[in-house]
């Protein structure tokens, strides 16, 4: 692995400023998803390790939280620096780990960045407030404290900005953190560790434990020392952690599966709508939980539009991400392999027609091809699953009406987005639509400044945006009693 700055490649977890291996000596091999080549290994750590990490988390705590915000706001800084200038080889890393194309983990390391600088610039921010008293004898206010120890729990698509999107505001708040990355994906998070050991970050505030994330999952959720879980995974996995954590009350914040609906009306511009989709659902491979799912187009321009998008489609590039001229990476392993094939399927054998793709380039890989399916009908199971890979579903409908209620008919929240020159539309079609997050005339949401999150299934919380910080806060009231408040007359 040709790294500018070989120290980036860390291969033991990181607990209480110490780098460590298991304390059995188990080990995780990590693979390129592209050919499946040793990237190298990870400390399979289980309950007793993560007990300590927690431990080092609730000691570095008292005099991280002591800090003023103004001071963890620098040495964020500098950890921001320090990422912008070794962003080259973390995005090699990320590449070489997760799949994506070089030039898109550049921008997932850019899009990391930027919630680095913003809490930065929030830690000093967190305001409390002096309240309208009822009684001319007590005086009231309202101050924000950090909630305490964070458990941080994320997936393997984004391996960096889920980092930096959850230890950002929890550090900027005066938390300390225990960060489990996926096993999958584990070297970039670690790298970003180190990054912040280099910038300051005290021993013990941001621990990374690595391994099975079963027994890590629940010590982190089981313990009442961690005061708070933030997760980005699966819904079936926020609902266990949910159901772990309810033993001690923890504070949550669930960023889960999405469902998208991606609507095209008969007044948009369709090659605007066409450029929209591309960006939204092959974005990593169609890996994104706010990836477009359930795409609806409206009878009179359907024709047109499958033409202008399988036309885009075919002009993908599928292979390496190393490669320059690559646009679109492998599937992260065989089981999001069988499971798109498997829908593809389901759909095709149920009268979907296949436009383009349909399945792998090389047989035994987890290159997946971009792929275009329309006349989707509601039996098919692709009409109702979130597909979490390359592949476009298209369905027809007549009338604003319908395609609103097929647009809520789901128990996923998240991401929504739809094309129209409307004025009224726009608002009447957002407001109506049961999502946390609406794209309007625009494929792409993912920003530090707009608030991230889903609504039903989709989770709870928000993420990024100047309410991010919140999640990471208690509010404290308190009431003070006096004779002498009121000056005298
Ligand atoms: C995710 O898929 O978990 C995050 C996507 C994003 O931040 O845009």
């Amino acid at each position: 692995m040709a790294l500018r700055a070989a120290e980036l490649l860390r291969q033991h977890a990181y607990v209480g400023g110490v780098w460590c291996a298991a304390d059995n000596g188990a080990t995780i091999d990590v693979r390129n998803p592209f050919d499946n080549s040793l990237l190298g290994t990870i400390p399979n750590l289980g309950a007793t390790e993560t007990a300590r990490a927690i431990a080092a988390a609730d000691d570095a705590l008292p005099a991280w939280r002591a800090k003023t915000g103004k001071e963890r706001g620098a040495i964020l800084r500098r950890w921001h620096q320090l990422i912008e200038r070794h962003s080259d080889d973390l995005a090699l890393l990320l590449t070489l780990e997760q799949g994506k194309p070089l030039a898109e983990a550049k921008g997932e390391l850019n899009y990391a960045l930027s919630f680095v600088e913003w809490f930065a610039e929030e830690a000093k921010r967190v305001y409390g407030d002096v309240l309208p008293t009822p009684r001319s004898d007590q005086r009231m206010m309202a101050i924000r404290q950090p909630v305490g120890v964070v458990a941080a729990i994320i997936a393997w698509n984004f391996p960096s900005a889920l980092v930096t999107r959850k230890v950002s505001p929890a550090l900027a708040a005066g938390c300390t953190v225990v960060l489990k990355p996926s096993e999958l994906t584990p070297f970039t998070a670690l790298a970003l560790a180190w990054l912040g050991e280099q910038a300051g970050i005290p021993p013990g505030v941001f621990n990374v434990v690595t391994g099975d994330p079963a027994p890590i999952g629940c010590e982190l959720a089981g313990s009442s020392v961690v005061r708070k879980l933030t997760f980005t995974g699966s819904t079936a996995t926020g609902r266990l952690l949910m159901q772990q954590s309810a033993s001690n009350i923890k504070k949550l914040s669930l960023e889960l599966g999405g469902n998208a609906p991606f609507i095209v009306f008969e007044d948009a511009d369709l090659d605007d709508a066409v450029q929209g989709l591309m960006a939204s659902k092959f974005r990593n491979a169609g890996q994104t939980c706010v990836c477009a799912n359930r795409v609806f187009v409206h009878a009179s321009v359907a024709g047109t539009f499958a033409a202008k998008l399988r036309a885009e489609i075919e002009r993908m590039k599928l292979g390496n991400g190393l490669d320059k001229d690559v646009t679109i990476g492998p599937l992260i392993d065989q089981r999001a392999v069988q499971k798109v094939s498997r829908l593809v399927d389901d759909a095709v054998a149920k009268g979907a027609r296949l436009l383009s793709g349909g399945r792998l380039s090389e047989p035994g890989s987890l290159l997946f091809q971009p792929t275009l399916l329309d006349g989707i009908s509601n039996d098919m199971d692709i009409a109702h699953a979130e597909i979490f890979g390359p592949v476009v579903a298209l369905s027809v409908f007549e009338s604003e009406e319908s395609v609103l209620a097929r647009a809520n008919d789901s128990e996923s929240g998240l991401a929504a987005y739809f094309y129209t020159a409307s004025l009224e539309r726009t608002w009447r079609v957002m407001e109506a639509l049961e999502y946390g997050i609406v794209g309007i005339n625009t494929g792409a949401v993912s920003n530090e400044v707009g608030p991230f999150g889903g609504v039903k299934e989709s989770g709870v919380g928000r993420e990024g945006s100047k309410y991010g910080i919140e999640e990471f806060l208690e509010l404290k009231y308190a009431c003070l009693a006096g004779k002498s408040f009121n000056s005298a007359r």
